[in-house]
Formats: structure tokens, C-alpha cells, sequence
């Protein structure tokens, strides 16, 4: 079942003056995403009842220390921008600079990096970018990634050309410096990662039937999935940024490519197969959505909705086999995309085991093509968004995750080993280890205001913010398991429930959960629950202090801070940063912000910091908004926390995704662009960014403020 759509975004207005009306208020959406994401992103996650079974306690009016930091309200940057037309090309506007914005009120200082001219809120089939700042398309879905893949060709797709493409929508980007000594003069190499997290058929082939797929289809489907590394260059005089074919880094790790599970389940019984006797050997990654950069110099992604993958789950009838196969969320029925009538470890029926395979924490070494790429049993299993990693003061490996889910958990991971510093092979060999043995623990969210304060509305409690302490419950170390009746292996690969058993805080679909790498406050992400105290659901839940609204159609950020800075330790304090939505929305929250003087923002997805500490939140379903998603600069400190300004809009149909942002360039990656319901290769919905008459296609575009004589300048001064 598709989800209900918004309103006609394509018939709003886009450039008349102040902020666009939006139909928040009225419309009856849920929660915003068009139906072929629903369907071929996470298998219609949300129109099936949330997997989560457990009577987890919700916690109640424990006095806990306050950790309220709410900003005093001021006068900030008026968002009365007129929309432009700036084309820099194809499918790229900048906003108009005859705007009659000011950046703010008079004595308010904006913080450094967040000084530029907020983009308004828009529906237009490009990538708008604020004035004075340009873009361009760094690669696209299609493009030749691995040193003699063919060019794109719409009309004529094969799984052999994509294999060496780069792939679908790709959601997570990752930068690393190359200083190789290779490159052209004025030019800075690097080794970007992108994940393709999933394929949208009917907009990839002309007449796709979904009953009845080509083998080809299918093939060409596995092949767009997965991982890509390359080379790009920046050139420093204009600013642009170009992929570069490279015989020695360029690769694609697709859903046929071969993995290695490591970690303390790798070898279970639980991770077997008849083509993997082992339990230690696994075919592709799936479903890769967001990831992180370590501090030694490797990618991280996570394997996302995998379940939709699998079909046939009514044949597993065991009783606990079938409990967990339901936590997980995998279809009774045939899949989606009916890969199982090519390759039958993708049908339960015959391979029970093979999800269990999937679900994990991947790590690539981009330095190194020749080292394998990983599975990480011991960051547990479930929809991983992503991992963020953050160095404790010992030198150990923090990781910080997600599972996006309604209802599901946060949690982090200590590594026992310390981070070896430097770039010798004995110490990326080491380092890369370092992933492989620790503690997993699970976060529980305490308020500190009465339960009868949270009312569901998002009205602040009597202290004035939602906010409380918390507690990380561990669940394994190795072979050790800390959760009553579930074995060590158990609880890597059945993680969901050993957060259940323990009485993990049920969230609103935790995506990122990344520190802050000036402060090492932790940003959590809970993109939306509508779901959430919802009086008809099955399987609800009510508001409580860390997720204080009902039906949350928009999300909210929390800020976590670790007791005494330790991200080593169990316990921390935690507050609401933002409660997002249209500002005129009683139940939205921006830091103690002015409302009247922040850019509208739903769905908070994927976060990142520059260099000063300002965060940067992607959005994940505008159109619950009537606008296009977006990458938005939000301040964190001083009489501006909470203000939030749209820095990029993405093209229609399109979400926002991997962000990177430094001093010189920002990356985004416009993820679907084009995806309607009733849109077609014979009548796409987006023409970005090739311009009329071409398909749309899931790209990377970077970003760069034109300074004195044309050369680049520092993003956000
Ligand atoms: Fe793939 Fe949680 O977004
Ligand atoms: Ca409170
Ligand atoms: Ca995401």
C-alpha cells in the first residue's frame, strides 16, 4: 500500500516573496515521502505496523539533572528571499541576490559559517543554492566509475556496464584526502565513498512490470546497489569538482560483491548457509544508507531496510525463528523486486539464514583495494542508518548508531582496543580491528519533568524543555552477553531483541546519531513517527519526554552529552534541540529560537559539523512540508542556538542526503530526484540534471561560494 501523498507541490508558488504558505496544518499526509520511496526504500516500512513487539517501559517523572540550554530569544536573519533563476547550469539556480533579506538583526552576530543568505523554501526542479554561490554535478547514476565502464545509455542498461557505474541513489558521501602526488596542477585529489542505498525500477526501465521483472532487470538492479569508491579532483581556481577514473582506487562494491563478517558472531550457526558453510562469507551489501568517516581513515555504512530483500518469511515456522524473523520485519510474501526467482538465498523457504547475513555495519578501507571489505558483527543488527565514530579521551573508538525504525533504539559501541595513531600498514591493519571487539550497549531515555507535562502537543513542560538524563544498558562484549536468555552470538544478530528484553527507549526512527567533533555532544536525528500516541495504531506507543509528540510528522534533533565528556561511559544528559516543522506550528521547538525567523524544516535525516561546530541537517521528506528537502545550517551556541537557515534545496521528488561540509566546498547528494507517484521514464517528474528531455538521475553536486576574483571562498563567511 502506497502512502498518501501531499498536496500538489509542483502547483506552489516558488517565487514570490517570504516564506511559502505551507499546508502543513491541513494536510492529511503521513509522513510525507511519495509511494515509490515507500515501496522501493524500505519495503512500505510505515504502512505495515511498527516490528516492535515489546512492552518497554516509558519513563516517567524521574527528576534527573536538568541539561536545559535553551537560547534567549532574538531577532535573527528575516526569510524574505525572492526566489531566483540564477542558472549555473543545467538544473542549478542560485537565489536571487535582490532579495530584501537581511542575514540578521541588528547586534546579533551570526555564528562563523552560517553567514549566507538563507535559500527560500521552493519547489523547483533544481538545486538552489544561495547567491553568490555555485554548483556542479560531480557524477551521476550511470557514470563510469571503474576505468573502462561504458557511458551511460538509458535505453540500452546492462548489469555488465552497471557493475562498473556508478550506482543508484546514492545516499551516504564520504571524503578522505588522496596525497598521492597524482593530480593536475591547482587541483586537490580525494577519495569520495557513496552508498547506493536502493534502486526505484519503474524510473530506471521503460514499462518495467513489477509482477514480472527481466532477469536482466534484476541483475542490473543487484548491480546499482552497493558501494562506490573513486578519485575526484577540486580545482582550486574555479572551484568545480570532477570525477576522475583511476585504475588503482576505483571500485564498486555492488550486491554480488564478496564481504567478510567478522566480529565475535562471525562462524555462528546463525550466520550459515549452503553456500557459506563458514558463516563468514557474504555475498553484497544492501540497502546502504548513511556511514561515516573514521579517524583512521576508513568508510562506514549501514545496511538499512535489508528486509525488504528477503521474501517467503511464512515458510520459517519455527516459533522463535518466526519471532525474530517479524522483529526484523521481513515479508511473509514475495519481495518487491522478486529477486528471489534468480537467486534463492533471497527466498526464506530455502536459505533461512541469508538476512541474517545482512543488517550490518560495513567498513572499507578506501586506501586499500586489496583489503576486504567488512561486516561488523560486533556493532550488532538492525537497520542500520549509519555510524559515526568518536575517539574517547583513551584513545578507544566510540561508534554512535541508529536504528531507523518506529520505536527502535539508539546505540554505541565501545571498542576495548585504543586507536593506533599514524599511517603505517601496521597501523591501519591494526585500526582496522578495532571494530571487532568491545562493548555493545542500548540507549534508555529518562525525562525530568512529570509525565503529565508531556501532553503530546509539543507544548514545553513547566522547566521549559524536554530534556533528562539516560543510561547506556550494555548487551554484549565479545562472548560475553549481558541480556538474560540470549547467548552473545544471539544478541549480535538479533540486537532488536535484546533491546527489547533490556527496556531500551522506544524513538521516532533514529537516524544519524553523530558527535559533534569541536564539543563531542552527540546530534541524534529522529527523522518522524506518526505512529507516535497515535489512537488507531496497533502497535504505538505515547509521547514521552524524548519524543514528545503525537503523530510526529516533522522529527526532532536531540542533543546528547555524555557525563563528564566520557563517551566511554553509561550515562548521560540529553535535551531537545528541535522540534521541526512549520514554525507556525505551536508543537515545533527551534532551541528557544525566534520562530518567526528560521527556515520551516521536517524530517531531519542526515547531520554533519564544519569546521566551527555549526551542524548541518538534511531533510528526508519535504514534501510533508509542500516544499522540496534540503541541507539546512543550524547554530548551536549563544543567542542564535536553534536557528535554523536552508542553505540548498534539492530537485522535486528528490531527498537530501550525504552531506560534507568544509571551509571551501559542500557536497550533497540528491537522492530520487523525480520521484512521484505517477511518474514514469515516459513522463519523469524531474528532468535534473541533464535538462529537458532527459531521465532524472540520483547524483552528487558540489557546492562553492564564488570570492574575490571569481575563486572560490569560504563557505558560509
Ligand atoms: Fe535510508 Fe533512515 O534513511
Ligand atoms: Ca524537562
Ligand atoms: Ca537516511
Amino acid at each position: 500500500m502506497a502512502q498518501s501523498c501531499p498536496d500538489d507541490a509542483s502547483a506552489r508558488p516558488t517565487d514570490q516573496p517570504g516564506r511559502v504558505p505551507l499546508p502543513l496544518l491541513t494536510a492529511d499526509i503521513t509522513p510525507g515521502r511519495q509511494g515509490l520511496t515507500c515501496r522501493y526504500r524500505c519495503g512500505n516500512a510505515c504502512a505495515h505496523e511498527a516490528p516492535n513487539l515489546s512492552d518497554n517501559e516509558y519513563f516517567g517523572d524521574v527528576l534527573a539533572r536538568s541539561l536545559s540550554r535553551r537560547g534567549v530569544l532574538r531577532a535573527g536573519a528575516v526569510l524574505t528571499v525572492a526566489a531566483g533563476a540564477g542558472t549555473a547550469l543545467a538544473g542549478t539556480a542560485a537565489a536571487s541576490t535582490t532579495s530584501s533579506s537581511v542575514p540578521a538583526a541588528a547586534g546579533v552576530r551570526l555564528p562563523r559559517g552560517l553567514d549566507y543568505e538563507p535559500v527560500p523554501v521552493n519547489t523547483a526542479d533544481a538545486v538552489v543554492v544561495p547567491p553568490g554561490y555555485e554548483s556542479n554535478v560531480v557524477i551521476r547514476w550511470g557514470d563510469p566509475v571503474v576505468p573502462g565502464a561504458p557511458e551511460f545509455d538509458f535505453e540500452n542498461q546492462t548489469a555488465e556496464a552497471q557493475a562498473g557505474q556508478f550506482g543508484y541513489n546514492n545516499d551516504f558521501c564520504g571524503l578522505v584526502p588522496l596525497r598521492d602526488g597524482s593530480g593536475s596542477r591547482g587541483g586537490e585529489r580525494y577519495l569520495m565513498f557513496n552508498n547506493h542505498e536502493y534502486t526505484i525500477e519503474p524510473l530506471m526501465f521503460r514499462g518495467y512490470d513489477e509482477e514480472n521483472p527481466t532477469d536482466e532487470q534484476i541483475r542490473i538492479g543487484v548491480e546499482a546497489h552497493g558501494l562506490s569508491v573513486l578519485v575526484v579532483e577540486r580545482d582550486r581556481n574555479s572551484g568545480r569538482m570532477t570525477a576522475v577514473l583511476n585504475e588503482k582506487y576505483n571500485r564498486r562494491y555492488t550486491g554480488t560483491a564478496e564481504f567478510v563478517l567478522d566480529g565475535p558472531a562471525a562462524g555462528s550457526d546463525l550466520l550459515k548457509t549452503s553456500a557459506d558453510s563458514s558463516g563468514t562469507v557474504v555475498l553484497g551489501t544492501l540497502n546502504n544508507c548513511a556511514g561515516g568517516v573514521t579517524p583512521w581513515g576508513t568508510f562506514l555504512s549501514g545496511e538499512e531496510n535489508f528486509n525488504q530483500y528477503f521474501a517467503n518469511a511464512a515458510a520459517v515456522t519455527d516459533a522463535t525463528a518466526a519471532e525474530r524473523v517479524q522483529r526484523y520485519g521481513i515479508t511473509e510474501e514475495a519481495s518487491g523486486r522478486k529477486w528471489e526467482r534468480l537467486d534463492p538465498r533471497f527466498d526464506l523457504a530455502q536459505e533461512p539464514n541469508e538476512p541474517n547475513r545482512f543488517g550490518w555495519i560495513v567498513e572499507v578501507d578506501p586506501y586499500d583495494p586489496k583489503a576486504p571489505p567488512m561486516k561488523h558483527t560486533a556493532l550488532g543488527r538492525f537497520k542500520h542508518e549509519g555510524a559515526t565514530i568518536q575517539l574517547a579521551h583513551d584513545g578507544r573508538a566510540v561508534a554512535y548508531m541508529g536504528d531507523d525504525e518506529r520505536f527502535d533504539y539508539v546505540y554505541k559501541f565501545v571498542s576495548d582496543e585504543k586507536m593506533m595513531r599514524g599511517e603505517s600498514r601496521r597501523a591501519r591493519e591494526h585500526n582496522r580491528t578495532l571494530l571487532t571487539k568491545g562493548t555493545l550497549y542500548v540507549a534508555k531515555f529518562t525525562g525530568d519533568s512529570p509525565a503529565a507535562e508531556i501532553d503530546g502537543t509539543g507544548t514545553l513542560p513547566a522547566d521549559g524543555a524536554f530534556d533528562g538524563s539516560g543510561e547506556w544498558i550494555p548487551l554484549a562484549r565479545g562472548d560475553e552477553s549481558f541480556v538474560e536468555g540470549m547467548t552473545a552470538a544471539e544478541v549480535y544478530v538479533f540486537t532488536r531483541l535484546a533491546g527489547d528484553k533490556v527496556g531500551a527507549t522506544k524513538m521516532d526512527r533514529p537516524e544519524d546519531v553523530e558527535p559533534n567533533p569541536k564539543t563531542g555532544h552527540v546530534y541524534l536525528a529522529l527523522t518522524n513517527n506518526t505512529d507516535r500516541g497515535k489512537a488507531d495504531a496497533d502497535r504505538t506507543a505515547p509521547a514521552d519526554e524524548a519524543n514528545p509528540r503525537v503523530e510526529n510528522k516533522h522529527g526532532h534533533v536531540i542533543e546528547l552529552i555524555e557525563t563528564k565528556g566520557d563517551h566511554t561511559g553509561t550515562t548521560f544528559g540529553w535535551s531537545i534541540l528541535l522540534v521541526c516543522g512549520d514554525p507556525d506550528d505551536p508543537s515545533t521547538y527551534f532551541g528557544g529560537y525566534d520562530k518567526s525567523q528560521v527556515s520551516p524544516i521536517t524530517s531531519p535525516d542526515n547531520v554533519a559539523f564544519d569546521s566551527h561546530g555549526n551542524l548541518w541537517v538534511a531533510t528526508d521528506s519535504g514534501q510533508a512540508l509542500g516544499i522540496n528537502d534540503g541541507l539546512y545550517g543550524v547554530s548551536l551556541d549563544g543567542p542564535t542556538r536553534g536557528r535554523t537557515t536552508l542553505f540548498a534545496s534539492v530537485p522535486v521528488g528528490a531527498e537530501c542526503c550525504g552531506p560534507v561540509v568544509t571551509d571551501e566546498f559542500v557536497l550533497i547528494s540528491p537522492q530520487h530526484p523525480g520521484d512521484l507517484d505517477d511518474a514514469s521514464p515516459e513522463s519523469p517528474a524531474s528532468n535534473w540534471p541533464d535538462g529537458p528531455g532527459t531521465q532524472p538521475r540520483p547524483s552528487v553536486v558540489n557546492i562553492w561560494k564564488v570570492g574575490k576574483n571569481g575563486r572560490p571562498g569560504r563557505i558560509g563567511q
